[in-house]
């Protein structure tokens, strides 16, 4: 069996995603649509698909595929899924589901009534530290959570160079959709209420961009825990960390702490001082390992074997509504209830 996939959005995590399902024998990329048709040109020999769409809708219309992976920015994701879900294909989608805790829903909905499959790509849940952390939590070694902690926090050059559409997002949507999944996932317990507080300050006076320079959020769960998410990306641009992440859980007798800053690596060059990636995405001899292709390759393995998928549109739209909650307090003063489950 033999799944034809196409891919929408070829940037970054496209083109990156894109090289992991290169090398999955159940699949065959066979088109990839993209705005800008030089990225389209640029990845094409490389994905090796036969056909190119600046028009994602003409693409699933014509192709008709099994499955299509979205990589578009944070905000232009609800169009392209619904548009893949009406026409009956199982989609695979970057995080945050939406920027809007309502279209969320509409997808939880739509993916229940179509009974297709959809991921959200949390695909930290595939890193082997934040995966154990779940494994010893369910055996009760710390007991029942209680109090969380997670900072995710970039340098400049993430929003000032490397995303040409930070702009029109945040440090929190770009950066702490991982660290809610994550927390609620080790929870096991629903969020029902935030408080937030962002600051625009740096990215406002230099560059006049209306987007917050630093967020915080405490969220608290039904059973009484409560969590802290905090997220900048305006670290000075020799700072070696992309992102500085570190994360915490206290249990009722245990706790568990996660430094992933160093990502394991130190090293010093006359060029500077850097922690180098390795962990998300990186090239082992032939094969890219780490959570970007274990994700999509589990979302494939789903569809074959009729499986239920690891990050569920439901666990998407619950981040989502933390993350949306979170902005609204930020933006009026006001403590905020999180939304209730759409199913
Ligand atoms: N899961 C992760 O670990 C992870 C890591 C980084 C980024 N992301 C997410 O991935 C998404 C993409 O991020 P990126 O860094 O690749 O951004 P990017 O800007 O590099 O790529 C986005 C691409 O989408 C294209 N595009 C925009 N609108 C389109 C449309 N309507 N039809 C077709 N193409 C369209 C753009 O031309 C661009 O090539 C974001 O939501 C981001 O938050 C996820």
């Amino acid at each position: 069996m033999e799944l034809k996939i196409n891919i929408i959005g070829l940037g970054i995590m496209g083109k990156s995603v894109g090289r992991a399902l290169l090398r999955n024998p159940l699949v065959k990329i066979t088109a990839c649509a993209d705005l800008k048709s030089e990225n389209l040109e640029e990845a094409k020999s490389e994905l090796k698909f036969a056909r190119s769409y600046n028009d994602y809708e003409k693409m699933i219309d014509t192709e008709k595929p099994d499955a299509v992976y979205i990589a578009t920015p944070d905000w232009a994701h609800y169009k392209p899924v619904m548009a893949c879900l009406d026409a009956g294909i199982h989609t695979h989608v970057e995080k945050p589901l939406t920027t809007d805790e309502s279209e969320a829903a509409d997808i939880v909905r739509k993916v229940k009534d179509t009974g297709l499959k959809l991921q959200v790509s949390y695909n930290h849940r595939w890193l082997a530290p934040y995966n154990a952390t779940y494994n010893m939590i369910r055996a009760g070694q710390i007991g029942d959570c209680l109090m969380g902690y997670a900072r995710k926090n970039n340098p400049i050059q993430v929003p000032t160079k490397m995303i040409p559409w930070s702009k029109n997002s945040s440090p929190m949507w770009f950066l702490s959709g991982h660290d809610i999944d994550l927390m609620t996932w080790w929870f096991d317990d629903d969020p029902v209420e935030a408080k937030g507080y962002g600051v625009k300050r740096v990215l406002k006076e230099k560059y006049g961009w209306d987007t917050y320079d630093a967020m915080q959020g405490l969220v608290k769960f039904s059973k009484g825990g409560f969590a802290t998410f905090e997220s900048t990306w305006i670290y000075p641009e020799p700072h070696p960390a992309m992102p500085d992440s570190f994360m915490e859980v206290v249990g009722e007798h245990g706790h568990i702490h996660l430094d992933r800053k160093t990502e394991a690596i130190e090293m010093s060059t006359p060029e500077g001082f850097k922690w180098p990636r390795s962990l998300l995405n990186y090239k082992v001899f032939d094969r890219w390992v780490g959570a970007f292709p274990s994700c999509i390759n589990s979302f494939i393995d789903d569809i074959v074997e009729d499986r239920e998928p690891v990050v569920s549109a439901y666990d998407g739209w619950r981040s989502t509504a933390v993350l949306d909650a979170i902005h609204r307090s930020a933006d009026t003063g006001e403590t905020v209830r999180i939304s209730e489950p759409p199913i």
